[in-house]
């Protein structure tokens, strides 16, 4: 059970300390942020309510911690990865239920998104070993005009504290897709949770702290965004910034100053599909990528651009599997499950009323209750609804049935987004084409979007991110290169 156990020390009372030096503590504000069960509507957890006091405190900790880390054999921070990971994976029952009373995620999923996270950890500490352990030697003649004269030895050295800030969809396997690539680099690293799916993060950096990493070297600090969230960002201390999120990484990257950002930032995928589609397997794409924990991913189907002549046919079955979803609680591990927030629940309503004025079809009746959205399909989506460029984040999926192959492309690259986009065909010269004409980061072929495995590159265009994610990519990206120069008297050339 949650913050009992080996999690016991992590709470006092009703509220979940943050964890700064080797230590979880309470802070000095006296003050708490609730966070709110998005089925039950009412108070289910409290954390701490952090101070920029703290803060400073927190990243000053983590600058001298970092310092010994980087001296720290990379054999050794990957032992303490694979440690960490495993401690992970034992606790995944306490730390799921968390993540079902936070986020309303499904209960098998929330189990999912936990062992997931444990893989993706042990990942990064094997892909660390492999590509930090080797660098590159150079050598001057290549160059016009030079003699082997200079030799230069190049290698990944940290970047020194990294902010770690993920969004609510996946807390904890979106902060270790941070934490993994920025420990194994020899970086420290702060986590600020979202709010909701603070307490499954707070548990989530207890396994590591049971796994023996240095003090100060990982810190977690709670708060409301409106006090600690900007002070985080544009904190001089920090060197680095990963954030996945919403429009907020759109003010992050303009505050933030000289630190490289990561950022992940949502997506209106499109889902393209033509005549020669096997539509079963588009339907079956669309629920899971449309449907799945609500709709609530960057990287969900939503919209979907159907060639007119077999649109009839594709609802039709769509309908018929949207009929099959389990709606309810997320501890009946039901499909659909209640939204994030009231708010959240509000916007979306707002998406499909625009559409309905405008003359869209609903193929089910619309239905709420709470923040429970039942999933609907809205045909007949037109480029005037807001529906066809909003991210619902929802379980609400547009249909918008085009004549070409070019009217689907160019709703596709009309977005603002370009994070991943898919295309249904069995004609594969065409979808080769068709990918490298939409303007996204990832196009799947015959396959809903989706960001796993978790070592394949993952990168938005546009307003969807900025940098490439992806374990490889990301240890890379927490890393850069220092070179030194050899510089010889005479020219030497190495005999063969
Ligand atoms: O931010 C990415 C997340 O929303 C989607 O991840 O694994 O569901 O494709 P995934």
């Amino acid at each position: 059970m949650a913050g009992t156990g080996v999690f016991e020390e992590i709470i006092e009372g009703q509220v979940f300390k943050y964890y700064t030096d080797g230590e979880w503590k309470k802070s000095a504000s006296g003050k708490s942020v609730a966070i709110i069960n998005p089925t039950t509507r009412t108070t289910q957890y409290k954390v701490q309510a952090c101070t920029q006091e703290e803060v400073n405190k927190v990243i000053d900790s983590s600058k001298i911690a970092q310092k010994q880390w980087a001296k720290t054999p990379l054999w050794k921070r990957a032992e303490l990865l694979h440690k960490a990971a495993a401690i992970l994976k034992e606790h995944k029952a306490p730390i799921a239920e968390c993540l079902v009373k936070e986020i309303a995620k499904p209960a098998k999923d929330s189990v999912t998104e936990v062992v997931r996270s444990g893989d993706l950890i042990s990942y990064c500490a094997e892909e660390g070993v492999r590509i930090l352990g080797e660098g590159k030697f150079l050598v001057s003649d290549s160059f016009p005009g030079n003699e082997r004269t200079k030799y230069c030895l190049t290698s990944k050295i940290p970047l020194g504290v990294v902010l770690a800030i993920p969004p609510f969809n996946y807390p904890v396997n979106l902060a270790v897709s941070k934490i993994g690539p920025a420990l194994i680099a020899g970086n420290s690293l702060v986590l600020k949770p979202p709010t909701q799916g603070a307490v499954a993060c707070l548990h989530m950096v207890q396994c590591f702290h049971l796994a023996g990493f240095p003090k100060g070297l990982i810190s977690c600090v709670t708060g409301k965004g409106s006090e600690i969230g900007d002070f985080l960002t544009m904190h001089p201390g920090v060197n680095c910034i990963s954030f996945t999120g919403g429009d907020t990484g759109i003010a992050i990257s303009k505050k933030a100053g000289m630190v490289p950002l990561q950022m992940e930032l949502g997506g209106k995928d499109a889902c393209i599909v033509l005549e020669d589609a096997d539509l079963d397997l588009v339907a079956a794409n669309i629920i899971k990528g449309g449907f799945s924990y609500s709709g609530q991913r960057c990287t969900a189907v939503k919209v979907v651009l159907v060639m007119e002549s077999v649109a009839d046919l594709l609802v039709e079955k769509v309908n018929a599997k949207v009929a099959k979803l389990k709606v309810g609680p997320p501890e009946e591990d039901c499909d659909i499950t209640p939204v994030v927030s009231e708010s959240s629940a509000n916007f979306i309503e707002g998406l499909a009323k625009d559409a309905k004025t405008k003359g869209a079809t609903f193929c089910q009746e619309y239905k709420r209750d709470g923040n429970l959205i039942w999933p609907l399909l809205i045909d007949n989506v037109r480029p005037d609804m807001r529906i066809a460029w909003e991210e619902p984040f929802g379980p609400i999926v547009p249909v918008i049935r085009i004549n070409s192959i070019e009217e689907g492309i160019h709703h596709c690259n009309a977005s603002n987004f370009g994070l991943q986009g898919c295309v249904f065909t069995k004609d594969i010269n065409k979808a080769i084409l068709i990918s490298d004409a939409m303007e996204t980061g990832t196009v799947q072929i015959n396959s809903a979007p989706a960001r796993g495995p978790d070592h394949f590159p993952f990168q938005g265009l546009k307003d969807s991110g900025i940098g490439s994610q992806g374990i490889t990519n990301s240890i890379n990206m927490m890393t850069k290169i220092k070179s030194t120069v050899i510089n010889l008297p005479t020219p030497s050339y190495t005999m063969g």
